[in-house]
């Protein structure tokens, strides 16, 4: 049985006194939940505090975004190299926002990707498609693209050492949740195409959901074969909302 994973993405909201209070509740409470993985996606800033405050609890952390080189004259971004400095295990690639907001191509997110597992990072790779996309039938054709262009610069095998996370952009900040239903039929999609290459890294791979998962809808989407935990934006923000949907997550 695959583990559910729980991650936080901040985006970018935060504040050290803020944080300070937020990270304590859920590393305290994180103790007491051993039957599920959780991980928080801070800004750059913070990944020293948060660093220093989930050392020795269960909660690992992340960032949001990464560089595709190693190194070099790349004002204001940040290498792979530097997020393990800072004790980091998950890096978010492709976010929607990313992708729409700051034009991540597809193959740029694959070099992400791999820069991220490079240093020994595990990428979380997000897919979706927009609400147009949905209407007009492409979610399938759009979420392949995303996902192929993965594969075809590193092999379904890379996926091994990853995680994907669906988040149809519709529902990100929305509070419009894909049904359960809807989600499970994108994620088997998936997690079919990732077995016609490799059955045993298909059958091993995490798939998150993302999209407005708070503490009341995020039983009913974990209860679904193919959603194997969340990747969680707003309700990451309130410690009794994210450590419910952490708790909905438990096997
Ligand atoms: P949301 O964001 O939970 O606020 O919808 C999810 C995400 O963007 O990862």
């Amino acid at each position: 049985m695959r583990r559910k994973l729980v991650a936080g993405n901040w985006k970018m909201h935060g504040a050290l006194a803020r944080n300070q209070a937020l990270l304590s509740v859920v590393a305290g409470r994180m103790a007491q939940m051993p039957g599920v993985d959780c991980a928080v996606c801070v800004p750059f800033p913070y990944l020293a505090q948060t660093q220093h405050l989930l050392r020795d609890s269960a909660v690992q952390w992340g960032a949001q975004d990464v560089h595709q080189q190693a190194e070099g004259a790349y004002t204001g971004e940040v290498a792979a190299s530097m997020l393990c400095d800072f004790g980091c295990r998950y890096v978010l690639v492709g976010h929607s926002e990313r992708r729409s907001l700051y034009g991540e191509s597809s193959q740029l997110v694959a070099e992400k990707f791999a820069a991220a597992q490079k240093a020994g990072l595990l990428p979380i790779l997000c897919i979706g498609e927009t609400l147009s996309q949905r209407e007009s039938g492409a979610t399938e054709v759009v979420v392949a693209e995303q996902l192929d262009a993965v594969i075809k610069l590193l092999g379904a095998r890379s996926l091994r050492d990853a995680v994907l996370a669906y988040e149809p952009v519709w529902a990100i900040g929305t509070g419009k949740t894909a049904s359960p239903a809807q989600a499970q039929a994108v994620h088997a999609f998936i997690r079919q195409r990732v077995a016609g290459l490799d059955a045993d890294v298909a059958q091993g791979l995490r798939i998150l959901y993302g999209g407005s998962v708070k503490a009341a809808n995020a039983a009913e989407l974990f209860a679904v074969p193919d959603i194997d935990g969340g990747l969680i934006g707003g309700a990451s923000l309130v410690a009794d909302e994210f450590l419910a949907i952490c708790n909905a997550g438990q096997n």
